[in-house]
């Protein structure tokens, strides 16, 4: 019985804050584990735990032998994916992608102040989605979707995200009706038609730039990786450039804008945070928009992305792995070969032997004040993007997209919470609207932010704020 009902509630993360020790069955044969020898034994370096069959429902079509590069479960196929792309996505790549994420931000001002000036309402969850939708566009295509232009959900692209990726992380666990998942939402209309369609065109458009013009081309992700075709035909297929154009934007949109709404919300909450935030930013003489690397020289900011991410991870869900041949003892219990097992960042972040005892509590200082062992305890159960071999290779854009973003909002915009809305804690996709104030100093416009939903396997954006342009 008990396991039926895991099945109509997977418990992801509720399970383990009932008292039941470390290891929690989540389904028959599927365990959420919270064990920091455990994590290091399931994703460390050289593990040989693979991917579990739960991601087979994250592969872009019915055919389960096309992964993506999040999806494939083979280590050997995915070592060898990962070398054709990784260096689109390194530190060297990142100066190439500044000004796209530039042009963004200097959209979103402009969207903010209209709006600050006319007295609307916004959802400023909704606008993070915005945001992150079309800096992930304009790097991977050199193309903004148009999201931050007129706000609407272009293509319904948030609409299928939100929708398809609440459903992947069931269906994960009942594989086996994926494939027909998929048949059934291409008949109803409700597949990937639309990335789809924007990546190939962008594709075709670059591969023809590709053949006009050979100096200098590249700038964008597609047009590198094009590139890298046109250089090394037999390594780097056709599938290979749409599936990596499509993975970003699947996997690099809601990602950030959850994690930027968490930004936001907890310094909202923490007015001692966003403080000591202004006052750094202040004391860097920036006024445009900050380059990456001026960023990287705020120790605060850095500390205050990081607890956000810690306290509100984008994924909700253990990562499962497959316990390799032999089985092993995990958290004291062994568990044969062929056991799915995995940690969950939600869980794992808000362990009191890891974080202390206020883990539930946001507080950016504590990642300025750990002692080196407590620091190096923290940093590696720190799983917002994974751990190990697998671990998300898109950290560094998104990384981008905050650092720039976040101190032009803090250093522009005085925040406020609605009347209505001055809640403690996360409202599960809750979803509501605020007033704005103008005053003669400032304007006030209206954000509307990430909620954690709990009850679901995925974590989606939502709650509500005000703000004032300053
Ligand atoms: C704050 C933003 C983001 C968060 C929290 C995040 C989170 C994650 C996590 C947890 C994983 C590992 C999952 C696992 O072990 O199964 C992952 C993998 C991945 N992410 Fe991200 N991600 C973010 C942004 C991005 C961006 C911007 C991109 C692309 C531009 C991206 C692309 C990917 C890909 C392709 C993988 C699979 C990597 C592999 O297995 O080699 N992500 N991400």
């Amino acid at each position: 019985m008990a396991s039926i009902v895991s099945f109509l509630q997977p418990p992801f993360t509720l399970a383990h804050t009932i008292p039941t020790g470390p290891i929690v069955r989540v389904a028959p044969n599927w365990y959420s584990i919270s064990d920091p020898t455990a994590a290091k034994l399931i994703y460390g370096h050289g593990s040989k735990y693979q991917k579990s069959e739960w991601y087979d429902a994250w592969n872009p079509m019915d055919d389960l032998s096309l992964t993506n590069l999040f999806s494939v479960r083979s280590s050997t196929k995915h070592a060898e994916d990962r070398k054709k792309v990784a260096s689109l996505y390194s530190m060297t790549s990142l100066v190439a992608y500044e000004p796209f994420v530039d042009n963004c931000i200097e959209i979103f001002k402009q969207r903010l102040d209209e709006f600050a000036t006319k007295g609307q309402l916004i959802d400023m969850g909704h606008w993070l989605q915005c945001y992150a939708f079309d800096v992930i566009g304009k790097i991977t295509f050199g193309e903004r979707f148009g999201f931050l232009d007129a706000g609407n959900d272009v293509g319904n692209m948030i609409d299928f995200l939100d929708g398809s990726f609440t459903a992947c992380s069931y269906f994960g666990l009942y594989v086996w009706l994926f494939p027909m998942f998929m048949k059934l939402s291409k008949y109803l209309g409700m597949d990937q038609a639309y990335v789809a369609s924007f990546s190939f065109r962008h594709i075709q458009e670059a591969k023809a730039t590709m053949k006009n013009y050979h100096v200098d081309l590249p700038s964008h992700m597609t047009m590198k990786v094009v590139q890298a075709q046109a250089q090394n035909p037999e390594k780097i297929s056709d599938y290979d450039i749409l599936v990596t154009a499509s993975s970003n934007v699947g996997a690099g949109s809601d990602t950030t804008a959850i994690s930027l709404s968490s930004v936001l919300y907890h310094l909202l909450h923490t007015p001692a945070s966003m403080k000591r935030l202004r006052e750094e930013i202040k004391l860097s003489g920036i006024t445009g928009n900050p380059t990456f690397k001026e960023t990287q020289a705020m120790p605060y900011l850095q500390v205050v992305i990081k607890e956000a991410l810690r306290v509100h991870p984008a994924t909700g869900f253990p990562l499962f792995r497959v316990v390799p041949q032999g089985g092993e003892v995990l958290a004291g219990q062994f568990f044969p070969e062929g056991t799915n097992v995995g940690v969950n960042s939600w869980v794992s972040h808000y362990d009191t032997n890891i974080y202390g005892p206020d883990a539930a509590t946001f507080r950016p200082e504590r990642w300025l004040e750990a002692d080196e062992q407590q620091s190096k305890l923290m940093e590696q159960n720190f799983m917002a993007f994974g751990i190990g071999s697998r671990t998300c290779i898109g950290k560094n854009i998104s990384f981008l997209e905050m650092n720039k973003l976040i101190p032009v909002l803090v250093r522009d915009f005085d925040f406020e919470l609605s009347q209505d809305n001055k809640v403690d804690g996360w409202t599960a996709r809750t979803r509501c609207s605020l007033t704005v104030k103008e005053s003669s100093s400032s304007k006030t416009i209206v954000i509307l932010i990430c909620a954690m939903d709990n009850r679901q396997c995925y974590n989606t954006r939502t709650v509500v704020f005000g703000v004032k342009r300053k």
